[in-house]
């Protein structure tokens, strides 16, 4: 039996918190499973800066270059505000060595979700944001800052947009066969250039319904009428604010996970929010985002979809059962949350046969 080598990352703040409580849901759906894997505990971020002075040290890119799959919990936080490398620096540099151009970030909410949006949910909504996360204005140049001026650089070529604009249709091709492109391309020269490229795409993808939505729009819809979303595809800073905004409709962004993909190489797996230094050290962040980060992971890296199912289900019981921290209006600590799950997996295997979830 193969055994899988996976990076972990846990970062700052509630990072190492809501890590402990996926790697052991990890260890607990694993078990007798033929699924074996070694994990490699890396610095990075703010509590890498305190090591060694880099958020991102050569021996943790090297480390994450040679694994089949990296986890990141969360990274920065006000401790590094002022430090020449932030903490954020790492992370991109990490996405952008690792080549990891698409990220894939869901919304969906299901039966034992639905009492916590706080919008009226009244048909069903999933959908997923593909998100371009190697280049735009994140990576732009130039770049620069004086007392007087700041200059940020949105750019983007045709290769770019083609290969996330593939790795989107593809995934329509697996659900329910829409896109929506968002963008600003009645202002943005950036835009105008992903509409040409998109609407080449998707000639090849002539069972995908293909349409666009202004991105002020598209964010009046996600909440107006989420449900006629199914994939959207926009650039790196329009998908960083819609995916936080989208995470909102399901009741808490501390629910949501995210993979990140590129062409070659492992898949980096993390929650879409930060590292919450409000929270942190009290025992109360939701590890719901990190648990499913791990799911996907067991499902796209390894292709594990029956134990990525059995997480998925333990969540939903745990939360049907009332067994939430307080983001979800519950009362109950990130480690209850995390042993609820654990014993929902180990009591019931035998129930998650067919009804797949998400
Ligand atoms: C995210 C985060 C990051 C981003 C930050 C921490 C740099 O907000 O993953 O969405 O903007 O990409
Ligand atoms: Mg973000």
């Amino acid at each position: 039996m193969k055994k899988y080598k996976i990076a972990v990352l846990s970062g700052d703040y509630i990072g190492p918190e809501i890590m402990d409580s996926g790697l052991k849901v990890l260890r607990a759906v694993s078990q007798n499973k033929n699924f074996d894997y070694e994990i490699k505990e890396l610095p990075f971020g703010g509590s890498a800066i305190d090591q060694c002075n880099n958020p991102l040290p050569e021996s943790t890119l090297e480390n994450c270059k040679s694994s089949d799959a990296v986890l990141l919990a969360a990274v920065g936080g006000p401790k590094w505000d002022q430090a020449v490398k932030r903490p954020e620096v790492g992370l991109l540099k990490l996405r952008k060595e690792l080549e990891l151009f698409a990220n894939i970030r869901p919304t969906s909410i299901n039966e034992s979700m639905q009492s916590y949006s706080p919008i009226a949910i009244t048909k069903s909504v999933d959908f997923v944001i593909v998100r371009e996360l190697t280049s735009g204005i994140y990576f732009g140049e130039p770049r620069e800052l004086n007392k007087k001026e700041a200059i940020d650089t949105m750019r983007y070529n045709v290769d770019e947009i083609k290969r996330v604009s593939e790795v989107a249709f593809k995934m329509a091709m697996e659900r329910k066969k829409h896109l929506t492109l968002v963008d600003k391309a009645n202002v943005l020269a950036t835009s105008k250039l992903w509409r040409r490229v998109v609407e080449q795409v998707a000639q090849e993808f002539p069972e995908v319904t293909y349409d666009n939505s202004y991105v002020d729009a598209a964010a009046m819809k996600i909440i107006a009428t989420p449900e006629q979303f199914d994939v959207i595809l926009t650039e790196n800073l329009f998908g960083d604010i819609l995916s936080d905004e989208a995470a909102q409709i399901t009741g808490s962004l501390g629910t949501i996970p995210s993979m990140s993909s590129g062409s070659f190489g492992p898949a980096l797996y993390e929650p879409i929010h930060g590292s919450a230094p409000d929270i942190a050290g009290r025992g109360i962040a939701d590890p719901i985002s990190m648990i499913k980060s791990i799911a996907m992971m067991l499902e796209n890296s390894f292709h594990r979809d029956d134990l990525a199912q059995e997480i998925y289900h333990s969540i939903y019981r745990s939360i049907s059962e009332h067994t939430s921290t307080p983001d979800l209006g519950g009362d109950s600590t990130t480690e209850e949350v995390t042993e609820s799950i654990i014993k929902n997996i180990k009591e019931g295997r035998q129930e998650y046969v067919k009804n797949n979830v998400r």
